[in-house]
């Protein structure tokens, strides 16, 4: 039985419950609407939230009178409480940071060129191919609680450093048990179209078609993966390709996400069939897709700490895309080649700073709009009565101080099903 926990004298309470009641991801001005309750407080039972509101309505519930013994009560005075984080894109699956590709980047070297020359995604593969499956599962769950220390209480965990059969399910497997030993949600993804792997050069075709009949059917049948995601980018897979996979998806009953846009553009409209949960990256796209994705759910996931770590001047147009009313998502995207950041709040201060999101749009975007993309947000994203406890306590007077002060790391705890979870 999970403890009771009230937290109460909440500075700023960010409950983020919708203004307008409309279903699906937040758009356009309800992007900014965080439901902001002064001197809040939040009630949970059993793991669930019960009750939010003001701290002296929440001192009248009978069920707290009745029970004031029973209650961690923790008082949140001059601090901002906020929806855990929904990370909804990172690729955690990998043995060693590439402190080359760092190095030969800052001398001058882009990200297609470091790849070209073998390193990037395929300078990985060795690492994840040779170790065992509870090395790898450590190394995620280390992240898992790193995380929960800056705030996150739920993520998407990509495979995708393997490229063979074997070791894409080591990797979902490695997932999965990290996943049991940590309290959060994690949502878990078969990226087995990275990168075409070096043994398949000039082969793609062949590559995919194990991807479609040998990784997907088989990371369905084990529940291995909720999601497949596909690179579809110059370089990566091509759209026909991604169709592809796709397709050998939906047939194993597995939703769909991809890397879009990050390099270059790629039409999105033959991909709408499939009802994709996200399109990430989006630094390419044109106007006809931005009109189309304001008239569908699949939600545009921008992950700026690719763009600043590989030192890029131009950043996703998320003014434009939120503007045109897409809904808009931030993450992560931690990951050893373009992003090893695993702080929402970076993401976040990135997202003000280089993208012009305000900080409120900042905030949805990496709690309500991350779940909506990861297809949670009926129980996580938001501080409502109902939705699990998975809360995150911020040491600052106003939540603008979160992607404000950037680098530093203000979470000072961390709930999960309403137990403490950071600091341990
Ligand atoms: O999201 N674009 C593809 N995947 C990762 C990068 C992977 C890597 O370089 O290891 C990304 O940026
Ligand atoms: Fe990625």
């Amino acid at each position: 039985m999970q403890p009771s926990l009230l937290l109460a004298n909440i500075g700023q309470l960010l409950t983020l419950r919708s203004s307008t009641g409309t279903p699906g991801p937040r758009r356009g001005p309800d992007l900014k609407q965080l439901g902001i309750i002064e001197d809040g407080a939040v009630l949970c039972l059993g793991g669930k939230i019960v009750s939010v509101g003001t701290t002296k309505d929440a001192l009248r519930d009978p069920w707290l009178k009745k029970n004031p013994r029973k209650v961690l009560e923790i008082d949140c005075v001059g601090k901002v409480v906020l929806p855990g984080f929904v990370d909804s894109h990172t690729h955690p699956v990998f043995v060693s940071p590439r402190l080359v590709d760092f190095e030969k980047r800052i001398e001058g070297a882009s990200y297609e060129e470091i790849a070209g020359a073998g390193g990037g995604i395929r300078s990985s593969l060795e690492g994840v191919r040779t170790a065992g499956k509870r090395v790898l599962s450590e190394k995620v769950l280390a992240v898992l609680n790193d995380m929960a220390a800056h705030g996150t209480t739920t993520i998407e965990a990509k495979s995708g450093y393997g490229l063979t059969v074997e070791s894409e399910l080591k990797s979902l497997e490695a997932i999965r048990d990290a996943a049991s030993r940590w309290p959060g949600t994690v949502i878990s993804t078969l990226l087995g179209a990275h990168v075409v792997p070096k043994e398949f050069q000039g082969r793609s075709q062949k590559y995919v078609e194990l991807v479609c009949k040998e990784m997907i059917p088989q990371a369905a049948k084990r529940k291995l993966a909720q999601f497949v995601d596909v690179f579809c980018d110059q370089g990566a897979f091509t759209a026909e390709e991604a169709e592809q996979i796709f397709d050998a998806a939906k047939q194993h009953g597995l939703s769909v996400r991809a890397h879009m846009g990050q390099l270059s553009e790629t039409s999105l409209r033959p991909f709408l069939r499939f009802n994709p949960a996200s399109f990430d990256h989006m630094d390419y796209v044109n106007e006809d897709d931005i009109a189309r994705l304001a008239r569908h759910d699949t939600v545009a996931t921008l992950v700026p700490g690719a763009n600043y770590f590989l030192g890029l001047k131009e950043y996703p147009r998320a003014r434009k895309l939120i503007d045109a009313g897409v809904p808009v998502a931030l993450a992560t995207d931690y990951n050893p080649g373009t992003s090893p950041t695993l702080s929402m709040p970076m993401a976040m201060s990135l997202a003000c700073t280089h993208m012009k999101m305000s900080p409120a749009e900042a905030v949805a975007a990496a709690t309500i709009n991350g779940a909506s993309a990861l297809r949670v947000a009926d129980r996580k994203g938001s501080i409502e009565p109902g939705k699990d406890a998975d809360l995150a306590i911020f040491a600052v007077k106003d939540y603008r101080e979160i992607p404000y002060w950037f680098g530093a790391d203000r979470c000072s705890m961390t709930f999960i099903n309403g137990t403490v979870v950071y600091p341990h």
